[in-house]
């Protein structure tokens, strides 16, 4: 049967998956984004279908194809997200893995913005939602288990215990993705993961493989 759920032990469980890049319009033909293919989120709502949950699975403009058996929801901008992560609630857990812009073009422009020679655009920002942090201090109808992402390129455990905190999420998945690294593009991922228990630093691999690893300690968290 085409989308039947395959039986493991986050069977019968619900989980939000975020992935991919948001972009965020300047212009119809312009946007401002983070860097971000989406193979990471991808790949974790992946491996948790293929442990038995239901995935909701709300995703930016991502560089690689959806996975299959996940209730797909494509957004475009960080407030869409938003709008479609609480939608999507209640949820046992949520994993947030998308690469938001912080950052939005205030009054972006209906019509494209013409060049003119030595007139430079003056943009204005405002902030965007943090999802992450809004989902993880719901006082009701929180999911049991929120995980969010840190990508930093100096202090990793540092920078990434001290979101942990301000965020109030349960786990934050850290990864080094300065440039000598050659994470940020590529196919493996060397990942620390941050909890209640401490900071926990596995070994480089394959982005499949973190997935995996990732989604059965999300069972466990689960039952
Ligand atoms: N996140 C989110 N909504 C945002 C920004 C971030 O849900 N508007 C989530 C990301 O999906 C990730 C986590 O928060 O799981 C951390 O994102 P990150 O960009 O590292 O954190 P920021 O708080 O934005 O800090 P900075 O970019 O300054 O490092
Ligand atoms: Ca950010």
């Amino acid at each position: 049967v085409v989308g039947a759920l395959a039986d493991g032990p986050l069977t019968g469980k619900r989980i939000i998956v975020t992935s991919g890049p948001t972009h965020e319009p300047i212009d119809p033909v312009r946007y401002i984004a983070n860097r971000s293919s989406g193979a990471q989120g991808t790949a974790i709502a992946a491996a948790l279908r293929a442990l038995g949950a239901e995935v909701v699975f709300v995703t930016g403009p991502a560089s690689v194809a959806p996975p299959y058996g996940v209730d797909l929801v494509p957004v475009e901008t960080a407030r869409e997200m938003r709008a479609a992560v609480l939608a999507a609630l209640p949820a046992d857990a949520a994993v947030f893995a998308a690469a938001v812009a912080d950052w939005r073009v205030v009054g972006a422009s209906d019509s494209k913005i013409k060049k003119v020679a030595g007139a430079l655009p003056v943009m204005e920002f405002a902030e965007n939602p943090d999802i992450l942090a809004e989902v993880s201090q719901m006082a009701h109808g929180r999911p049991a288990l929120v995980v969010g992402f840190a990508a930093e390129t100096d202090d990793v455990i540092r920078n990434a215990t001290a979101k942990r905190a301000r965020k109030g999420c349960d786990w934050i998945v850290a990864n080094d993705v300065s440039p000598a690294t050659g994470i940020m593009g590529g196919s493996e991922n060397a990942v620390t993961l941050i909890s209640d228990s401490g900071a926990e630093s596995w070994p480089r691999m394959g982005k499949d493989a973190v997935a995996r690893q990732l989604a059965a300690r999300i069972a466990d968290a689960l039952v």
